[in-house]
C-alpha cells in the first residue's frame, strides 16, 4: 500500500464484502497533528476471536480462515508512525475500525488521491449509503451519498460526471482544511 487513500479503499471494501448497507468514514486531524481514520459499518460483523486474529495474520491457523493482509498492513503502517489500530466488532451488528497516524512522523505515508478514492467508492456502490466526514482545525465538511444521488436525480447530470465532480470537490475541500499533500511542510 503506497498511500493512505489506498488503505481506505481496502478497508471500505471489507465493509462492502461484509454486506454493509451503511458505511461511514470519519477523518480528523487534531491539534497534535494526529490523523484519526474511523470506519463504521452495519455489516455482518466478526466474532471476538476473529477480531483478535484479524490484526495479526501470523497467530491464525490457515484452516480457520483465509489469511488477509488489509488490516495487518494498516496496523503496521499506523504503528510505524507511533500510531495504532483498534478493531471493534459484533456479529450481525457491524464493525468499527479506528486507525491513528502521527502525520509528522518521517514514516507516515502520504494522503494520496483521497477525493478519487471516495468518489470511486460512492459511484461504484450505488446500493450503499456512504457518509464521509472530514474535520481539521481550520474547518470541516461531509459527503452523504443520499444527497449526491438526490442531486443527480434533480439535475439529470450523468453518474460519470457526478463522480468526476465529487473527486474534484472533495480534493479541493480537503486542501482548504489542511488535508493536503504538503501537510508536513506546511506545519513545520
Ligand atoms: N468490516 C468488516 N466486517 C466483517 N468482517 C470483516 C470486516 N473487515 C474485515 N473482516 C474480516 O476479516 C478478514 C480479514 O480482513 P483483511 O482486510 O485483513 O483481509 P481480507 O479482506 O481477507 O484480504 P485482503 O484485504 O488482503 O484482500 C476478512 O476476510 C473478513 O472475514
Ligand atoms: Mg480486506
Amino acid at each position: 500500500m503506497k498511500d493512505l487513500s489506498l488503505h481506505i479503499l481496502d478497508i471500505v471494501r471489507n465493509s462492502v464484502e461484509a454486506h454493509a448497507s451503511e458505511i461511514a468514514v470519519y477523518m480528523s486531524i487534531d491539534t497534535e497533528n494526529v490523523l484519526t481514520i474511523e470506519f463504521r459499518d452495519n455489516g455482518r460483523g466478526m466474532s471476538a476471536e476473529m477480531v483478535r486474529n484479524v490484526t495479526d495474520p501470523f497467530v491464525t491457523t490457515r484452516t480457520t480462515r483465509k489469511v488477509g493482509m488489509g488490516l495487518p498492513l494498516l496496523k503496521m503502517n499506523a504503528e510505524l508512525t507511533g500510531g495504532s489500530l483498534h478493531v471493534q466488532s459484533e456479529l450481525a451488528k457491524g464493525t468499527a475500525v479506528r486507525a491513528r497516524f502521527n502525520l509528522l512522523h518521517i514514516d507516515c505515508m502520504p494522503f494520496g488521491d483521497l477525493g478519487g478514492v471516495f468518489a470511486q467508492l460512492l459511484g461504484g456502490n450505488p446500493d450503499r449509503r456512504f457518509i464521509f466526514s472530514f474535520e481539521a482545525n481550520s474547518g470541516e465538511f461531509a459527503v452523504d451519498s443520499a444527497e449526491v444521488w438526490a442531486m443527480m436525480e434533480e439535475t439529470g447530470i450523468s453518474q460519470l460526471k457526478i463522480v468526476r465532480f465529487l473527486k474534484e470537490m472533495i480534493n479541493e475541500n480537503l486542501a482548504e482544511i489542511g488535508f493536503s499533500a504538503n501537510y508536513i511542510s506546511k506545519v513545520r
